[in-house]
């Protein structure tokens, strides 16, 4: 199948298009290098022995946009394009919704009025706020906290609408936990702008002795009083959207959770780095972060159920691979 990925030269979206030549789809990607390097091109084409036909434009730029469906016939499209910072939502919330929004709906225009019928979207457990019990479901109630996750929450709804006004359409929803790791060949990986806002860029900046890092409190109600989470390896993520292209012949809305279920705290993320690693991560404990939450992980059911979709990368393989990429860097 011929498919758009919007934002595919990003991290997550990098390792999408590799799974899906290695299934034999064709990758398109669309991105406007906010946020990713042109030479994430090189690491897909040493990966995959494919370089993907890429087109440097804004999503929200519709005349860009249709260009490129009119010289393509995409069976699908992966919708990874948006900013994704969720401090920085808070400073440029109308950028945020701009962007994030406007991209989405351009999107859905051009897929309008081209006939192309499926799309994949790449949501977030944000969406589920702060969940009253665990594991989360894909039925609990949805809320959230900050800009970015608003947007999240926000374009869910604009998908569920457009997909109820245009009955033939399949809308699949995938609600990620914390997606970090790298390719093991070292080839690709996480690569922010800036001062890093997530555990595992700061962990790693952290062991370079750059900066030390701060854990966000230790006085949570979780075994050793930081915070828990569902890591995911960003190629278990990647294979959870060919899972979801099962879907793409199906109208409807689809809902899943891309988790593995197990939740792991900051101190043991730490430890673990250090231990397969070999090297030591400076750390001081410091204040809770504002909007944080104790614990968060997924129940990963529905998607093992109905994708057949299993994360198999335990976390030593998420802290070594994600240091194999970065290390040298
Ligand atoms: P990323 O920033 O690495 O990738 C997003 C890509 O979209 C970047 O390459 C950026 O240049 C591009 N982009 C942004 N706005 C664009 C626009 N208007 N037009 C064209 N390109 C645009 O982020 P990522 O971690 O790969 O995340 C991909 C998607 O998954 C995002 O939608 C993000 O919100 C979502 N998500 C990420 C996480 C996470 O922790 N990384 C968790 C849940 C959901
Ligand atoms: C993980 C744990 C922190 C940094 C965010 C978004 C979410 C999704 C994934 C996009 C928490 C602790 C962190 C540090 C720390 N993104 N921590 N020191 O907050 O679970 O989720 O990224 O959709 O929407 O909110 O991820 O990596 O920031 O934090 O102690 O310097 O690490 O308190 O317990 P989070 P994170």
């Amino acid at each position: 199948m011929q498919i758009l990925v919007t934002g595919g030269t990003g991290y997550i979206g990098s390792h999408t298009v590799i799974e899906l030549i290695r299934y034999g789809h064709t990758p398109v990607i669309v991105d406007n290098l906010s946020n990713s390097k042109i030479t994430a091109l090189d690491g897909i084409e040493k990966i995959s022995g494919v370089r993907p036909e890429f087109y440097e434009l804004d999503v929200c730029d519709k005349a860009a946009l249709s260009q490129v469906f009119k010289t393509h016939d995409f069976a699908a499209c992966i919708h990874f394009a948006g900013l994704k910072a969720v401090g920085e939502s808070v400073r440029l919330p109308l950028e945020y919704y701009k962007n994030n929004l406007l991209s989405t709906i351009t999107l859905l225009e051009c897929m309008r009025e081209n006939g192309c019928k499926c799309i994949i979207f790449s949501s977030s457990a944000t969406v589920y706020g702060d969940p009253a019990s665990l594991p989360i479901k894909e039925d609990f109630p949805l809320s959230t906290t900050n800009p970015y996750g608003t947007t999240k929450l926000m374009i869910e709804r604009i998908l569920r609408d457009f997909q109820f006004a245009n009955k033939e359409c399949s809308v699949t929803l995938l609600r990620y936990f914390n997606p970090i790791g790298a390719h093991p060949t070292g080839l690709l990986g996480e690569d922010p702008n800036g001062i890093p806002n997530n555990l595992l860029p700061v962990v790693m900046k952290a062991a370079k002795g750059e900066l030390t890092l701060n854990v966000f409190g230790n006085d949570y109600d979780t075994p050793d009083g930081t915070g828990v989470r569902d890591y995911i390896h960003v190629c278990d993520l990647a294979a959870g959207h060919t899972a979801a292209l099962k879907n793409a012949g199906k109208p409807g809305v689809f809902v899943y959770n891309l988790g593995t279920g197990s939740g792991f705290s900051v101190l043991e993320i730490i430890n673990t780095f250090e231990r397969v690693n070999g090297v030591k991560v400076p750390y001081v404990i410091a204040d809770r972060r504002p909007g944080d939450i104790a614990a968060c992980y997924a129940d990963p059911s529905k998607a093992e159920r109905e994708l057949g979709f299993k994360a198999v990368h335990g976390i030593e393989d998420m802290c070594r691979d994600a240091w194999n990429y970065a290390k040298d860097r």
